[in-house]
């Protein structure tokens, strides 16, 4: 049956005001909006097909099955589109990157964007931006910025139906490039989702979230205008405010290492001597490293020279979530 089957590509993003805790943990309603641009060079492609010669959800991720909490948290999801379609089949999910996944590249934000996109018109349904975005929020948190096109603001919203990423600019409103310095390519040991709901034992969440509404005006206004140096400054302040609560609590995770930290103040000094460029960090230790794109080639090679990095990304901003063949 040809309508069961539907293939999507979604791109991770990078946050620059940062999604950390939530109000309600089950339903992904975050403590804070959040804001950030898709990376158009990093994709997802995922295929699902309804079958009824599937006895259980079979999910493969590059090429291996994946089992476990893994496999369990995808199975849940599908659950939620069968329930909404009506669907009883079990499915076939396949899933490929081209970038490297669980180091803090939000891997889990372009594929539960994916899934959403794939798995809802596999079975059937014709869901619009702002239902896709739910859906997928129900998946990663993260994962509902990937469905509008390029750059987005999450509104943290007071219900599961408000709670929804909505774009702000298009791709080309701006040429930044995230240059992404690979530290560490290695499964990260704590992930997000257990980090989120212990967030409010760190006594630094409840004075990040009530100033977070602040942080978003002035990055909106800084994307909206183009400001460099406006983006900058309350972005690398961001970061490091949820990095503060990360490391605050219990028990408490430090996801930067030397050599993240060795990078943050080497684009510190550079940002001195006049190159245009700021870091973020995520739930891991790579360096995000955000530039005009003219500057682009000169932070590579500045970059590609330090021993701490195995490897460079780099993308510009990215599209929406979408159908492919
Ligand atoms: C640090 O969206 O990965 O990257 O909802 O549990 O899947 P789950 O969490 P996730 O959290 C991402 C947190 C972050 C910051 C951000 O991207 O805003």
């Amino acid at each position: 049956m040809s309508d069961s089957v539907a293939t999507a590509v979604a791109h991770p993003n990078i946050a620059f005001i940062k999604y950390w805790g939530n109000r309600d943990d089950s339903l992904r309603l975050p403590a804070n909006g959040s804001i950030s641009m898709n990376l158009g060079a990093l994709e997802t492609r995922t295929t699902v097909a309804f079958s009824s010669a599937c006895r259980s959800d079979r999910v493969s991720v590059n090429g291996s099955l994946s089992e476990g909490e893994a496999l369990i948290r995808v199975a849940n999801f599908m659950d939620r589109i069968r329930s909404l379609a009506g669907e009883k089949r079990f499915a076939e999910i396949e899933s490929q990157n081209n970038f490297p996944i669980g180091a803090g590249i939000a891997s889990s934000a372009a594929a539960f964007a994916a899934l959403a996109l794939a798995g809802s018109t596999a079975a059937g349904l014709h869901l619009n931006e702002a239902e896709l975005s739910r859906l997928a929020r129900l998946g990663s948190g993260s994962a509902c910025r990937s469905i509008p096109t390029g750059f987005c603001e999450w509104l943290a919203g007071d219900s599961d139906e408000e709670s929804i990423a909505v774009s702000i600019a298009p791709p080309d409103h701006w040429a930044l490039t995230d240059i992404i310095a690979v530290v560490s390519a290695r499964h990260k040991e704590v992930g997000s989702s257990m980090g989120h709901q212990r967030a409010m034992t760190s006594p630094y969440q409840a004075i990040r979230v009530a100033t977070a509404p602040e942080r978003l005006l002035e990055c909106r206004t800084a994307i909206l205008k183009r400001d460099f140096d406006r983006l900058a400054s309350i972005s690398e302040k961001d970061s490091t405010m949820m990095h503060g609560v990360m490391m605050t609590q219990e028990p408490p995770l430090f996801y930067w290492e030397p050599a993240s930290l060795k990078i943050m103040k080497n684009i510190m000094q550079w940002r001195r001597e006049g190159i245009p460029c700021f870091f973020t960090l995520d739930a891991g230790p790579n360096v995000h490293v955000l530039c005009p794109k003219e500057v682009e080639k000169e932070l590579k090679g500045r970059l590609g020279n330090l021993s701490e990095v195995e490897n460079l990304l780099s993308s510009g901003p990215g599209d929406a979530a979408h159908l492919v063949d």
